[in-house]
């Protein structure tokens, strides 16, 4: 007698579900009670209840009852409170090193800028900057542009699609020329998680500055970046940190650098004394050097609600828990997508995977179109690629068995 997969699915959705120390997290969020499934908390995560709350008390009692008088009492200490409870929670990071700015773009172009300039100034012949060729394209984009604008080269590393920059691929990349080596964590495409220890220290034998992308690791991978002796790294908090559509990004800076690097975008919230109008401007000591304009208090709001919530749950569980999703998604997948053509297009390794696998078959433009008309919500990329995003707090193993056998009925009836 054959096994319906199913059933043996089903039945393993509902045991791992039962058995998740998280599992009572999800209910936190807004919409989860409802049978739309989202694999896209990776791109944007869902909002928590009690952030709609907060968000119209801070309207009415703090913006409305305190107004500008909110700038003393709390408001401008924001970016620097908020970072460094970000900082300590999800990233390694001591306190005074980790500050809420501008958007990912941004302080991605401020911090190449400022390790390219300081690099280039201690030794000239450090002209490179090193990108990986699939990375996100804004990243690509910048690298371009500030090449072009300060008469660097750029190297790029050509990876497999599937994964992402590797030890040997960066040792190839790296020399006397590099000065600064801009890597993702987690690649968006493929999921790949880079061994971010060894790839710094590859680039810091070369005489190099290592700058992380982290908008696909931060609040789901555990990230060391002090005890990995990183220099920087930036990264979104509309993903995994569920800030909310365009909340502002964060910055880190190792303390041994903060006095030796100076941004491109001279503001006034950037410079040592922020109320004396002065004639010139001067650099902050500290994080304060890396800001620049007003601080986006009200989009900073919403990510402290995930950072309660990831102090409740430790790092470390929310990881074991995203391990455990995407296993699970690669047997669903195995089982009931393979059959019908579709093949992994990330890590198998769950050593080398991030929080999200792509799913790859020719059909996958079409089919997301389909399911997403019918409330499940992936995302595509080219090439082929289904992207299955399970955010580890507001996802359930029986949510993403119900995706998946969506996947496949569309993709039977795209085929
Ligand atoms: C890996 C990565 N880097 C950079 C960005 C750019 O972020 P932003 O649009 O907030 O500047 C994104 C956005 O999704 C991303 O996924």
């Amino acid at each position: 007698m054959s096994i319906d997969p199913r059933a043996a699915f089903a039945a393993e959705a509902r045991a791992l579900d039962a058995a998740d120390p998280l599992a009572g997290h999800r209910d936190a969020f807004a919409g989860a009670e409802s049978p739309l499934v989202y694999f896209d908390g990776n791109s944007l995560g869902r909002p928590l209840r009690v952030t709609a709350q907060r968000l119209a008390d801070f309207v009415t009692a703090e913006w409305g009852g305190r107004l500008i008088r909110g700038w003393d009492e709390s408001w401008m200490q924001m970016p620097f409170r908020i970072g460094d409870r970000l900082g300590h929670l999800a990233l390694g990071a001591a306190a005074g090193q980790t500050v809420i700015g501008d958007s990912t773009t941004v302080l991605l172009y401020k911090l190449l800028r400022a390790a390219l300039a300081e690099r280039s100034a201690s030794d000239p012949a450090r002209v490179e900057i090193v990108v990986g060729r699939d990375d996100f394209p804004t990243d690509r984009y910048l690298v371009e542009g500030i090449a072009a604008e300060r008469g660097a080269r750029v190297v790029w590393i050509e990876v497999d699609t599937t994964r992402g920059v590797d030890a040997d691929l960066l040792r190839a990349a790296v020399g006397p020329r590099t000065a600064v080596v801009l890597l993702s964590h987690v690649s968006y495409r493929s999921g790949y998680l880079a061994d971010a220890e060894t790839l710094t220290r590859i680039a810091h034998e070369a005489g190099a500055l290592v700058l992380w992308d982290l908008c696909h690791s931060a609040g789901s991978v555990p990230v060391e970046l002090d005890a990995w002796g990183v220099d920087l790294a930036v990264g979104c908090t509309y993903k995994y940190l569920n800030g909310g559509p365009g909340s502002p990004a964060f910055a880190y800076v190792a303390a041994r650098h903060q006095s030796a690097l100076t941004q491109p975008i001279q503001g006034w919230m950037g410079a040592a004394d922020v109320f004396s109008m002065g004639p010139r401007y001067e650099p902050a000591d500290g994080m304060r050097r890396f800001l620049s304009g007003t601080p986006p208090v009200l989009a900073m709001r919403a990510m402290e609600d995930t950072l309660d919530l990831i102090q409740d749950a430790g790092i470390t569980a929310i990881r074991d828990k995203s391990v455990a999703l995407t296993a699970f998604a690669l047997r669903v997948s195995d089982g009931i997508l393979a059959p019908l053509g579709v093949t992994l297009a990330s890590p198998r390794d769950p050593a080398e995977r991030g929080g999200h696998v792509t799913l790859s078959h020719p059909a996958m433009r079409a089919v997301t179109a389909r399911l997403w008309a019918q409330d499940v919500i992936p995302d595509y990329r080219d090439p082929r690629g289904l992207r299955i995003g399970l955010a580890p707090l507001s996802t359930s193993f029986a949510e993403t068995l119900t995706g998946l056998e969506a996947v496949a009925e569309a993709v039977r009836a795209e085929s």
